[in-house]
């Protein structure tokens, strides 16, 4: 059996429910990118909302990071990799989640106990030292000397703010070296397995802390590098996990795994695999320059050029052997692997005809640009871009290979000047012609709010937004809710919302600061998320929302609502997709 699966066993025989992975690109979130951590989807509940599946959840969450893509094409670092985790929402607290990881670890997974060594809490002038975490670890056979405390690195928020506290790490002696009886845990021979947070605080945008409702446990183990470690391999790329994807790419290329050739080996197994979950991702990213979609494209993009690299035909159908090796390893986990498959080999191929195109051309002109060994100005740099979609990290990478640098400031001005122009251009245009599908959109973002304020009537107080998609033909609005709504919800809902139409409410916009819109009860998804002073809509006395706009001035614009169609869209939350006539 493999890591996920012992470990997702495990924790159901301690009372906890699987909750599927929640998709990559975060569906109530838009101030980050990708879910970076397990914890991310579960915001909400760590913060007080109650789980539809209770209060002890486990899972295997898809996360990507892509702060340290430079990173990438070592033996550790990816871009995309699998979070183990287990949560109390408000339910067991420290004891039972050390005894249990501790139990995992040496019982389940048979590390012996001489390669562990902890870190626990040392306390600061606002949270006290972690003593029952020390205790535990002792009790459990952890040698006083394995125990290290620390501050910085046993406090864990993920960003700024949030739900956050102090954590107990777990490391494993990853070297066949004799194990020192102290622990150390700045020696890089102990790898970090196994973060467990005891998640009691909150901490707002101005640094003030707070306790949560209640105390959670919310627990991260990485996938790639504990199934190495079980493996006894030093390079995650030679652990099961890789290894198959590894020897295809030296059988495509005919290069071995080795030197120089590793490090494009590396990068191309782990970007491939990272655009494969983007490109199936149900948000339907699709690569770009902007957002999702620009990370998509230079992952996709530097890939290719490894690949050129290793003198792999680019126009062969590599990338579809490698997409498809990938896939079928993840789509017993994953089901929108399945479903998407020719969709993700579209974006691959698609991209890659684009990109080859230019490549070759690209290159020569790089090269005659680096000749005389210069560093690379700004105009050569955005010439690079824009003329040969060289993404601006790939000819840094392309320089610092021989040691020289590119003017990045230079070519931010540049890109910015480029922005405005293109702005400028397509404003001009949305005047000419595209008016009317701004209006539309409007139309269905004020009906959302609408929505929203109708179900809270009809179906309980407890429905909350998790999400909302609108295009030109349609909005679509998902919620908490725990179960199907009848015909008579839907109808009840309907027609509350096109009586609010009718009544003609004014919609009415105000700034305040985000406390006074919470104690004035104003709706919103993510109070964390939101600046200190926010926006809010208000419509009639039906409804109040945070909200950035844009709405229309009163609801009798709004024509007729109509709900086409009501559905599951993940565990206790429904869809409704619906039309304004
Ligand atoms: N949220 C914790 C982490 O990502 C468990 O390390």
């Amino acid at each position: 059996m493999n890591l996920k699966d012992l470990y997702i066993n495990f924790f159901v025989k301690k009372g906890h429910k699987q909750v599927p992975s929640a998709p990559v690109v975060p569906e109530n979130d838009p101030s980050v990118l990708f879910n970076t951590a397990g914890m991310q989807p579960l915001i909400p509940y760590l913060m007080g909302q109650p789980h539809p599946y209770g209060t002890r959840l486990c899972d295997y969450q898809k996360c990507i990071r892509t702060n340290d893509l430079e990173s990438v094409g070592d033996t550790t670092h990816h871009t995309f990799f699998e979070m183990l985790g287990n949560w109390s929402l408000g339910d067991y607290f420290k004891e039972e989640s050390i005894s249990w990881s501790f139990e995992f670890l040496t019982d389940v997974l048979k590390i012996p106990v001489e390669r562990l060594a902890v870190t626990v809490f040392a306390g600061n002038e606002t949270i006290p030292f972690d003593q029952e975490s020390y205790q535990k670890w002792l009790q459990l056979g952890i040698p006083e000397k394995r125990i290290a405390k620390t501050v910085e690195d046993n406090f864990w928020i993920a960003g700024e703010s949030g739900p956050c506290g102090p954590d107990t790490e777990i490391f494993y002696f990853r070297s066949q070296d004799a194990i020192p009886e102290t622990f150390d845990p700045e020696d890089s021979r102990w790898v970090e397995i196994w973060n467990n947070v005891f998640m009691q605080y909150h901490k707002d945008t101005n640094g003030v802390v707070t306790d949560l409702p209640h105390k959670n446990v919310d627990t991260g183990m990485g996938v790639e590098r504990t199934t190495a470690i079980l493996e006894n391999v030093d390079d995650n790329y030679l652990s099961s996990i890789w290894k198959d994807v590894i020897d295809l790419i030296v059988k495509l290329s005919g290069c071995p795994y080795e030197g120089s050739y590793q490090k494009s080996m590396r990068i191309i197994a782990d970007h491939m695999r990272t655009a494969v979950f983007i490109s199936a991702d149900p948000a339907g990213i699709k690569p770009s320059n902007t957002d999702q979609g620009y990370i998509l494209r230079r992952l996709i993009r530097r890939a290719i050029r490894h690949a050129k690299f290793l003198n792999i035909d680019i126009n062969s159908n590599w990338e579809e052997e490698i997409a498809i090796l990938l896939m079928k390893k993840y789509k017993a986990y994953y089901k929108e692997i399945d479903e998407n498959w020719g969709i993700v080999l579209e974006v691959l191929r698609k991209e890659k005809e684009k990109f080859t195109k230019t490549l070759e051309k690209g290159l020569k002109e790089f090269e005659k640009a680096t000749r005389k060994q210069e560093n690379i100005d700004a105009t050569t740099a955005f010439h690079l871009y824009d003329t040969y979609g060289f993404p601006i990290e790939l000819t840094i990478e392309l320089a610092s290979e021989q040691g020289l640098t590119v003017d990045e400031k230079g070519f931010e001005e540049k890109f910015k000047e480029h922005q405005e122009l293109s702005r400028t251009a397509s404003a001009g245009k949305f005047k000419g012609g595209l008016a009317g599908n701004g209006e539309i959109e409007t139309k269905y973002h004020t009906a959302t709010h609408l929505l929203n304020a109708a179900l809270k009537k009809v179906v309980g107080p407890d429905v909350h937004q998790k999400g909302s998609n609108i295009t030109s033909e349609r909005m679509r609005f998902d919620f908490s809710c725990d179960h199907k709504l009848t015909e008579e919800e839907k109808k009840e809902t309907e027609a509350l919302v096109n009586q609010w139409i009718q009544e003609g409410l004014e919609v009415t916009v105000t700034e305040m600061k985000k406390e006074d819109a919470i104690q004035s009860g104003a709706e919103c998804m993510f109070i964390e998320k939101y600046p200190d002073v926010v926006t809010v809509y208000t419509i009639g006395d039906v409804s109040k929302e945070l909200c950035g706009g844009p709405h229309v001035k009163n609801t009798k614009e709004l024509g007729t609502f109509h709900i086409k169609k009501e559905e599951a869209s993940s565990a206790g939350v429904r869809r409704i997709k619906a039309v304004l006539e």
